[in-house]
């Protein structure tokens, strides 16, 4: 049994967080994060639920194999079939956790199971028993359990021990919860769950009314010690708890919350950072601990305070969660050597020679454009680079020229490498951006609905890199791109040739994993 302070950091960013609506990410891209999470202390990874779809099954296999700390965990509905694919995408970890739930709520066995409580009892022991086959460590939940008549939720829980399970997690499923009732249905587990000694309890709450993350903390005074969350709180509908205020919280008001976790706080700005890159989800400018205004003071008294000591309006210092002070780095005439000190120093130590060659031909690029250079225009220039470094592009911008302004209708001109044939055209457009994508239309003809366009300035100034997110879609899967340059419409119109380039890349793998049969499909992954 664990020591009974330590809390335990079960993240499903990329499970239960992907089921955001227009929040896929693609394999790589996960891959990506789950080196952060490992990285950052993470205790489990809820890498995705591998009977969903041959992207899932490659990205928990995936993950699986490269993890040197965190658990691999994969999600199973209470059939074989779930829990076979989740053993086959984990089973290349040397530990690895299966995670299998039922309905136990009346609203959801009547109308979504269409099950009585014995047939639910059948199914906890078939899959839980069925899980415990591949491996010791297998967790167990009862979906909507904060709606379940609390007599039935103790005889599903002690089933669930019984049959192996050694997590128990309480999900609010719908975020109905208010943070007394879920401690008090975690203390009324407590004392009539005869087993419960034997199995981690853990919550799982969504923030349907805002209370997710008050809901989980709540439980801990009466034995959660298992919580599960997000980064930036993203999930189904209003989300998840949001893993960056769990741990910030516990850590900072460790007075009253005498618990630890094993995260290492200083990486969560970088995860932050790189889920809503991926996802194309802005975070919020005051969302609590990873928002651009977290740690602003604005107003002249605040400021006056925070220069005699911080400690008047700072609860926790920017530092401890990543948040660097803005500093100038270096100039154009920096080396090689230097600037990769500096990726170092920003927490890129691990990326390959390709990735810090061409930051370091961006960079200095930038530094003849741009007068002063900081930390963020580093941030931006690897993480562009990153993105062109995990693919082999079908499309380049080779050129590009946008008149615009006044009176004129606004045009573009173009050249693009499409697939080693070097195309060019003209377009006229409602604005330049719509003139670009019109000609990226035009060069690589293309059926896709745009759901989402975004800048954000990276710096302050108006000689400041811009980040662009273009977010496509087709036949419901989402596609995200992204670009940073000093010239927003070069950026634009790379982000939305990002997004294109993943996107066929994903239309590859589906057509590659139409030809093979579901079960080789497993075995080739
Ligand atoms: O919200 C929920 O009930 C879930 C379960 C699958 C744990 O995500
Ligand atoms: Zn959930």
């Amino acid at each position: 049994m664990p020591d009974k302070d330590r809390i335990f950091i079960f993240d499903t960013t990329m499970r239960d967080g992907e089921q955001s609506p227009g929040a896929s990410m693609s394999v790589e891209e996960k891959i990506q994060i789950s080196r952060v999470f490992d990285e950052m202390g993470i205790d489990i990874i809820e890498a995705g639920f591998p009977i969903s779809s041959p992207g899932d099954f490659e990205a928990v296999s995936a993950i699986s194999k490269s993890l040197k700390n965190s658990i691999p965990c994969g999600l199973a509905r209470a059939t074989k079939k779930d829990i076979d694919a989740c053993h086959e995408s984990l089973k290349f970890a040397k530990r690895f956790r299966i995670h299998t739930f039922i309905s136990t709520s009346p609203v959801h066995m009547k109308h979504k199971l269409n099950m009585t409580d014995e047939q639910v009892l059948e199914a906890i022991k078939e899959s839980v028993t069925y899980a415990k086959k591949f491996t010791d460590d297998v967790e167990w939940s009862c979906e909507d359990g904060t709606r379940t008549n609390l007599e039935f939720m103790y005889k599903t829980i002690e089933l669930a021990i019984k049959c192996g399970a050694t997590t128990i997690n309480i999900p609010d499923t719908v975020g109905y919860s208010i943070p007394e009732e879920f401690a008090k249905t975690i203390t009324s587990i407590k004392n009539n769950v005869p087993n419960i000694d034997k199995a981690i309890i853990s919550a799982h709450c969504h923030n349907d009314l805002g209370l997710a993350v008050a809901n989980a903390l709540s439980g801990l005074s009466a034995g959660v010690r298992q919580i599960e969350c997000t980064i930036n709180g993203i999930g189904e509908r209003a989300g998840n708890a949001a893993l960056e205020e769990i741990v910030m919280a516990i850590k900072t008001r460790d007075d009253l919350l005498p618990y630890e976790t094993g995260i290492k706080t200083e990486l969560i700005s970088k995860a932050s950072k790189i889920v809503s890159n991926a996802t194309g989800f802005p975070v919020q400018f005051n969302k609590a601990i990873v928002g651009k205004n977290a740690f602003a003071h604005e107003s002249g008294i605040h400021q006056d305070g925070m220069l005699k000591n911080r400690e008047t309006y700072e609860i926790m210092t920017p530092e401890s969660v990543g948040v660097k002070k803005t500093s100038l780095v270096m100039g154009k005439h920096s080396g090689r050597h230097a600037f990769k000190d500096k990726l170092s120093d920003l927490g890129y130590a691990d990326v390959t020679d390709d990735v810090v060659q061409a930051a370091f031909g961006k960079f200095k690029i930038l530094a003849d454009k741009k007068k002063h250079i900081y930390d963020e225009d580093i941030v931006a220039l690897v993480d562009d680079s990153l993105i062109i470094d995990n693919k082999i592009n079908a499309i380049n911008l080779k050129s590009l020229k946008v008149f615009a302004g006044t009176g004129e209708p606004q045009r573009a001109d173009m050249t693009l490498d499409v697939f080693g044939e070097v195309k060019n055209t003209s377009q006229t457009g409602d604005g330049p951006v719509d003139a670009i994508f019109k000609c990226i239309k035009e060069l690589y003809p293309h059926d896709v609905k745009l759901s989402l366009y975004q800048v954000h300035a990276v710096t302050e100034g108006t000689d400041a890199q811009a980040t662009v997110s273009v977010k496509i879609e087709e036949n419901d899967r989402t596609t995200v791109g992204q670009s940073a340059d000093t010239d927003t419409l070069v950026a634009s119109a790379n982000a939305y040739l990002n997004a294109l380039n993943k996107m066929l890349i994903k239309r590859e793998k589906k057509s590659l994993y139409k030809n093979i049969e579901p079960k080789k499909l497993k075995e080739s992954i």
